[in-house]
């Protein structure tokens, strides 16, 4: 392996015009601000989790730094119609608002981004809120939205010099992650829990060529090993407390915004498991309104699992001031996380937005990802529990029915085919005590029929099938 060449925040600009894209990397803890940062990424003094801003902003809502909103507005939207790589890129579309690559180094891209915003008219009355959308971030070219995060970062570790890139996973990072490590001629190392992990996601790190290891452990202890083998070895860790990472994944909201023509929804519900995607538009949403491009923030709303809850209980139970970690477990595998390492930063964003937290049972997070793909759209399980946790939010009043809400699906619903065969085969719950409670998804259920190869067998079906109300 190569000596490790140190991380530097030295993004030189892209284009001398720009001055504004300077960058840096200050604490989120001790607002210590600093030239690099060390091998597991965190703050050289306090420890904690670094996050990237422009201080050329902070003058006149950007003006000072030559960003104005509505010249902004109109370059993002014609570089849809540009040629170059970079313009088609719905990330690097948005370059002014990233840390710039030095001259003479490109970024690694597949033109991620660019996902679609689609109206969810069933899923809209079943939840009781006419003006419901879903961002499908399960669109970006590896089928999840780690896509948005990993060309920034994937470049900034190409540009430093690293040959290694690596990462612990519940499925999709390590997928992200070796597609745009082979894209950028970089060898990549996977650490995901033993038998945890989907097979979509898992054979996806494998075709794009990861060194993959099981760990005997979950998420969490896959964490733990990296954090030690990060400090050992020249590798550039590419887990999303790589404040470069969220970056890219910032975007999203962006375009959200942009698709919405800059009105701001009243609510945007994302899953929470590590926190940094929830972080990561929280921070978009922030920029956005001090860069003048809005005038009003969405409330940004994370939702996990009850078996994988601890920002609820940390919200909850200390007003977001200590982390409870927990056990994790949930079938929502990509969100089977217990210690999250984002959480102070999705604290931050819940109370800068006014958003809130609410937790989804198991049965909850399977009747929703039935019911959006019912809407012709369809998602992983994590991405449900958007859906699980807004009828809830509607219920206790806190999304009222006049609101427009925007569903973030992280995940397209191809990574975990097992999940869904099961559900619609009726034995996704059998054997668990979760079993009698199951009952309820029946209505829900479309097991493949198995029949004689007979026009006579098919009509009969096809009649069969009309009887039934098409409406869940
Ligand atoms: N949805 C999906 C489909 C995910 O894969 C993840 C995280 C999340 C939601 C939660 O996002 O961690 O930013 O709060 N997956 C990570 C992984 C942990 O390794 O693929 P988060």
């Amino acid at each position: 392996m190569r000596p490790l060449i140190e991380m530097t925040n030295q993004t030189t600009i892209l284009d001398p015009k720009l001055e504004q894209t300077v960058s840096q990397l200050r604490c989120i803890e001790c607002g210590a601000v600093h030239k690099s940062a060390s091998r597991t990424l965190r703050c050289p003094s306090c420890g904690d989790l670094l996050e990237i801003i422009y201080p050329a902003w902070k003058t006149s809502g950007g003006r000072a730094a030559g960003l104005n909103a509505s010249e902004l507005k109109a370059l993002w939207r014609q570089r849809r119609s540009s040629r170059a790589a970079v313009d088609q890129s719905g990330v690097w579309r948005f370059r002014e608002v990233l840390p710039a690559l030095a001259s003479g180094h490109e970024a690694i891209t597949l033109r991620e981004g660019n996902t679609p915003l689609y109206e969810m008219p069933r899923s809209a009355r079943i939840a009781g809120v006419p003006h419901l959308y879903a961002k499908h971030q399960g669109m970006n070219p590896t089928g999840s939205f780690k896509d948005t995060g990993m060309t920034v970062s994937a470049s900034f570790a190409r540009q430093e010099g690293f040959r290694w890139v690596a990462c612990a996973s519940t499925g999709n990072t390590s997928a992200s992650m070796a597609a745009y490590a082979a894209r950028g001629g970089m060898r990549s190392l996977v650490l995901i829990p033993d038998g945890k992990v989907s097979w979509g996601k898992l054979s996806q790190a494998l075709d794009y060529g990861a060194v993959t290891c099981q760990l005997k452990t979950d998420f969490d202890g896959c964490m733990r090993v990296l954090n030690e083998v990060v400090e050992r070895m020249p590798v550039y860790l590419l887990n999303s407390i790589n404040p470069y990472r969220l970056e890219g994944q910032k975007t999203a909201a962006i375009e959200l915004l942009e698709q919405c023509d800059w009105q701001s929804p009243d609510h945007v519900i994302v899953p929470g498991g590590n926190l940094g995607n929830s972080s990561a538009l929280g921070k978009a949403f922030l920029e956005m309104r001090e860069l003048g491009l809005i005038s009003r923030m969405p409330k940004l709303s994370v939702i996990q699992a009850e078996g994988a809850n601890p920002l609820v209980r940390t919200v909850r139970e200390t007003s977001g001031k200590r982390l409870i970690p927990v056990q994790a477990e949930t079938m929502a595998t990509a969100i089977r996380i217990g210690h999250p390492a984002s959480w102070k930063k999705a604290v931050r964003v819940l109370e800068a937005t006014g958003g809130t937290v609410e937790q989804v049972s198991e049965i909850e997070i399977a009747q929703a990802k039935a019911e959006i793909g019912a809407d012709g759209v369809g998602c992983e399980p994590a991405s449900a529990v958007t859906l699980a946790g807004l009828k809830k939010l509607v219920k206790q009043g806190f999304v009222k029915p006049s609101e427009t809400v925007v569903l973030v699906l992280t995940g397209h619903l191809l990574k975990d085919p097992e999940f869904t065969l099961k559900f619609h085969r009726g034995d996704l719950f059998s054997g668990t005590p979760l079993e009698s409670q199951a009952a309820i998804l029946a209505a829900h259920e479309r097991a493949p029929i198995v029949l004689d190869a007979s026009a006579d067998a098919v009509v009969k079906t096809l009649e069969q099938a009309e009887t039934l109300a098409d409406e869940p």
